[in-house]
């Protein structure tokens, strides 16, 4: 079985490569680089992976059969999607449309790497799949939150008018090794501020929320919804809510770092909470996440020194 993963040499989309090779499947990783990052698959020695440079938003044409697309070609982080918002809507609108195409002449299961943003600054807690979100279309986010909203209504035209097989899953934040440190999200941001000794800076007050789901997790839960049979949104996190300035102390204590926490303004629709509601993947999928957010973070933080001291 060959799978195609775009943005396979992301965060998400390099360890996704590597579950995929751990079960055996062929791999073309599709990426043109624009947030990713060679390092992420230098690793994979198997002669069963093979890597294409490409933008998405451009027509690709295949020889070899693929069976499974995954398509998480996209800038996934607020400081990456307010820099680039023509290439971000694009890949959303052009690079899904493409990938749609490609899945429909190869007659291969398509899932689309959606996300929480979807629902924007959501006005119920939990997020169930049902809820049709609260977003500002004009406000700086809406680059990638409107995208992502275009990239499921497309995906789920070809399937309701192509009959092409697809997946939609919502990913809510995620983090762990193979983040970058300057990426802009809060977990990298936090970590890096608190291991270098710098200040940690908390926008707002702090009393927003988020839950953070650990990769291995996430990953599980994606591959799931691919082999199962059902083609609605749903979504994949960890409903373990936390404050931002909880999180903050809970990165001081792990990290035993002595940073103060300082406070800066709210950046514009930045939501006020994030939690999925994953009902729908247990019981469909069987999935729950099984790391604590404490082994997530030990992990994750030991992926950090690591690049700060080498
Ligand atoms: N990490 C999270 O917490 C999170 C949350 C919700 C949704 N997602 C979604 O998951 C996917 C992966 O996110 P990530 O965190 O790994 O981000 P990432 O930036 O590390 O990975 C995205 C990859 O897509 C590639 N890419 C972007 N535009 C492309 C194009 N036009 N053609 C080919 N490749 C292109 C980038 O070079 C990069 O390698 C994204 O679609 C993102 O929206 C991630």
């Amino acid at each position: 079985m060959k799978a195609l993963v775009t943005g396979g040499a992301g965060f998400l989309g390099s360890h996704l490569c590597d579950l995929l090779l751990e079960k055996g499947y062929e791999v073309l990783c599709v990426d043109n680089l624009i947030t990713g990052d060679m390092h992420n698959i230098a690793h994979i020695k198997s002669d069963k992976f093979s890597y294409m440079r490409h933008d998405v938003t451009k027509p690709l044409y295949l020889d070899e059969t693929i069976d499974f697309l995954f398509h998480l070609a996209s800038p996934a982080s607020p400081i990456d999607y307010l820099e680039l918002p023509i290439q971000t809507l694009k890949v959303g609108a052009l690079g899904t449309h493409n990938m749609l195409g490609l899945a429909k002449e190869h007659r291969a299961r398509f899932l689309l790497a959606s996300t929480s943003e979807v629902y924007g600054d959501p006005l119920v807690n939990p997020q169930s799949e049902e809820y049709w979100g609260n977003v500002n279309p004009i406000g700086p986010r809406g680059v990638y939150d409107e995208a992502k909203r275009y990239a499921e209504a497309i995906t789920m035209a070809y399937h309701r008018y192509h009959g092409v097989n697809t997946r939609v899953v919502r990913i809510f934040n995620t983090y762990g090794p193979r983040m970058r440190l300057n990426d802009g999200r809060v977990v990298p941001n936090f970590i890096g501020q608190a291991l270098r000794g710098e200040d940690i800076t908390v926008y707002g007050d702090g009393s927003q929320t988020r839950s953070f789901c650990y990769v291995s997790d996430e990953i599980e839960g994606i591959y799931r919804l691919m082999m199962s049979d059902y083609s609605l949104p749903v979504n994949i996190g960890n409903p373990e809510e936390c404050t931002i300035l909880e999180f903050a102390k809970i990165i001081l204590h792990i990290t035993g770092s002595s940073s103060k926490i300082v406070f800066k303004p709210l950046p514009v629709d930045d939501p006020k909470q994030r939690r999925p509601d994953i009902k729908k993947a247990m019981k469909l999928l069987g999935w729950k996440p099984e790391f604590s957010l404490e082994k997530g973070l030990k992990e994750t933080i030991k992926y950090f020194k690591g690049i700060l001291e080498s």
